[in-house]
Parts: C-alpha cells; sequence; structure tokens
C-alpha cells in the first residue's frame, strides 16, 4: 500500500492507496470512529457496482449504513440534489458524530464533500474515489462544491476529508470514454509538473498496461497534488497551476450544457489550444505542442477547438472565477513540458490566447 499525508496548518490526513481498499474500508475505519453511523453517498451506476463490497465493509465492522444515491452526472451537481441530501440526512437523523462517504467519481466528491461542510455546521467525511479524474485529482484537497446556473463550482468551499480511500481495480470497470476522461487529468500532472509521468504513458501499448501501472501513476499524481495543496491550501498562487486547460475547458463543457464534452475532454481542448498559442507566441518552447497532441491522441482525448461563437465563450471565460476582477484573468501556461506558470492576461487579451485567426 502507498500512503500519502497531507500536512496542513489545521488538518493532517492520509491518502490510502491500494488495489481492492474498498473491501477493507470498514476495518480501517474502525480504528478511529466506533460505533458511529456512515451515510454513504453515491451514485445510481457506482451504487451498482461497489456499494455491496463497500457496505459490507462497513456493516462487518459495526457500523451502521444509510445510503444515498443520486442521478449521475454533472447535472446533479446543483443546489436541488443537495437540498434532497440534506432533506435525506435529516430523515436519517444524522448527527455530527456521523460520517458522511463519498463513493462515486468527481461530482458525487464534490456534492457529498459540500453536503458534509455544511450539514450542522460540518460533518466528517471520508473520500472513496471510483474514477481516475477524482483518484487523481478532486478527492485531493478539500475542494467542495456545486455547480450554478450561471457556472462550475460557483458555491462550496475548502472543506477536507478526513481520509480519501483509493482503490486502483475498481477502474478496471471504467469504459473507454470515461476511461480517457480521466487520463486527461493524469497528462495534465505531467505537462504542469513531471515530465516522468508522460513518459510512461508513453511507454504504456494498451489501456491494460495503463490500468496495470495505475497504482504508480496515481501516487505520483497525488503527491504533486499534495505539495500544491500544503503550500497554497487556498488556491492562491502555485496550486492554481492545476487549472492548466481548465479555463477554456469549463467554458467549453458550459457552452454545451455539459451534453458534448466530458470534463477530461473539454480540458484536453483546453490545454492543446492554449499550448499551440503560447508556443506561436514563443511563451512555451518549441515542440511542446505536438508532444502534448500525440499523447492526448493516443489516450483517445480531443485536440481541436470545435467551431463555435467564440465571444460567447470569452464572455463565459470573463464570469469564471479565476477571473480577478480590473479585467484580469490567471490563464497557466507551459514555459516546457513538466513546468507551467500563472500569467495575468487582459480579458481582452485572452482571445489571442485561446484563437490564432480573428474573431468571428
Ligand atoms: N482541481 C484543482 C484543485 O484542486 O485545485
Amino acid at each position: 500500500m502507498n500512503i500519502i499525508d497531507i500536512a496542513l496548518k489545521e488538518k493532517c490526513y492520509k491518502i490510502y492507496i491500494e488495489r481492492g481498499i474498498l473491501k477493507s474500508a470498514g476495518e480501517k475505519l474502525k480504528s478511529v470512529y466506533r460505533d458511529r453511523s456512515i451515510v454513504v453517498i453515491t451514485d445510481h451506476n457506482v451504487e451498482k457496482l461497489y456499494l455491496d463490497a463497500l457496505k459490507k465493509s462497513l456493516l462487518d465492522n459495526g457500523f451502521k449504513v444509510n445510503t444515498i444515491s443520486i442521478a449521475p452526472g454533472e447535472k446533479s451537481k446543483t443546489l436541488g440534489v443537495l437540498e434532497e441530501v440534506y432533506e435525506k440526512l435529516c430523515k436519517f437523523n444524522t448527527r455530527r458524530s456521523d460520517i458522511i462517504v463519498s463513493l462515486g467519481g468527481g461530482v458525487v466528491g464534490d456534492l457529498a464533500g459540500f453536503a458534509a461542510a455544511t450539514y450542522l455546521r460540518g460533518i466528517r467525511y471520508i473520500q472513496v474515489p471510483t474514477s481516475i479524474l477524482a483518484q487523481v485529482d478532486s478527492s485531493v484537497g478539500g475542494k467542495v462544491a456545486v455547480d450554478l446556473p450561471w457556472g462550475k463550482n460557483l458555491v462550496g468551499n475548502f472543506y477536507h476529508p478526513d481520509a480519501i480511500f483509493i482503490d486502483p481495480e475498481v477502474l478496471i470497470s471504467l469504459n473507454d470514454k470515461f476511461f480517457s476522461d480521466g487520463m486527461s487529468e493524469v497528462i495534465k500532472y505531467g505537462f504542469i509538473r513531471d515530465k516522468s509521468i508522460l513518459k510512461d504513458l508513453n511507454s504504456y501499448s494498451k489501456k491494460n498496461e495503463t490500468l496495470d501501472n495505475m497504482e504508480n501513476i496515481i501516487y505520483k499524481c497525488c503527491n504533486i497534488k499534495k505539495q500544491l495543496v500544503e503550500t497554497d491550501e487556498r488556491d492562491l498562487g502555485d496550486r492554481m497551476i492545476l487549472n492548466f486547460g481548465h479555463t477554456l475547458g469549463h467554458s467549453l463543457e458550459r457552452y454545451y450544457d455539459y451534453g458534448k464534452y466530458s470534463h477530461g475532454e473539454a480540458v484536453s481542448i483546453g490545454m492543446a489550444c492554449i499550448t499551440k498559442r503560447t508556443e506561436e507566441m514563443g511563451i512555451t518552447e518549441n515542440g511542446t505542442y505536438d508532444y502534448m497532441k500525440c499523447i492526448l491522441k493516443k489516450y483517445g482525448l480531443p485536440t481541436h477547438m470545435p467551431d463555435l461563437d467564440r465571444q460567447v465563450i470569452i464572455n463565459s471565460i470573463a464570469l469564471d472565477k479565476k477571473s480577478l476582477g480590473e479585467n484580469l484573468i490567471n490563464l497557466i501556461v507551459l514555459e516546457e513540458v513538466g513546468k507551467a506558470k500563472i500569467m495575468k492576461v487582459k480579458i481582452s487579451q485572452v482571445y489571442d490566447f485561446l484563437f490564432s485567426d480573428k474573431i468571428k
């Protein structure tokens, strides 16, 4: 088992990475908590695959277990669904001493984490992420949120779990689309901080070979996230490099009402488009874009900007929470493979960073 310690000013917790850990979660929790009630929050897809195994492990170790299952997908990350979750927590008579366990991908983790952060002014929670994206990124670092009609993650908090249990074995059930979706975030880590990740990914010939090495890949990604979160918990400095590709990515997701591109696909287009332009502008080392395009394609990810109303994209970027006011925005760009930096850019210049030709 790989263990990573997250040491923050006000809270320390561990990430446990091990094949099959889902089935021993109850035993691990029993050593810390006793006689508690647990509410597992999951979605209808993950429920079918993994709820029984987790529940058995919790029940066998003396916990009382209730379950809340939401519809899968970004469209569930709303205040409406959150209210339904609160209602069920009340019906289960959930108290401050009880624990929420989030079992699922990024949507479930963000929503369950936000419910934990706010219900009764905050109760303990554990993350059991089941998608690649959640295992390497969203379950770590305490960002919890729901979306508003005007944008993603506009209401949220920083609220850390007591522990994160990562079971790479559950990734075997991911179909190709969800596999590619998550690999986009893994590739992002390679480009912003650690080119050895890209070397590894390039050396695997098939999806199965990548999955066989997933424990190590997750460990490398979570270690990068640990360093960024420990030095910049509130996302005011270095941590922002994790947003590489996300400014355009979020706007693309929103533009198509979360129906056309998955998060990872949108981020892939975001990383490729900005890197193409920053290379042309002389900010990024030559050859970076071609290398990126090659690896994104290898993992089944799109790299081309679709034909769309560009002004709508620019307007939605201006609304993004990374906007700094005074018409400035933080854009994450690469200097070279493995090295990202934050650039403060005027909203009026963002167009140039994303599109080669003039507005149409
Ligand atoms: N997912 C980006 C962050 O946690 O900062």
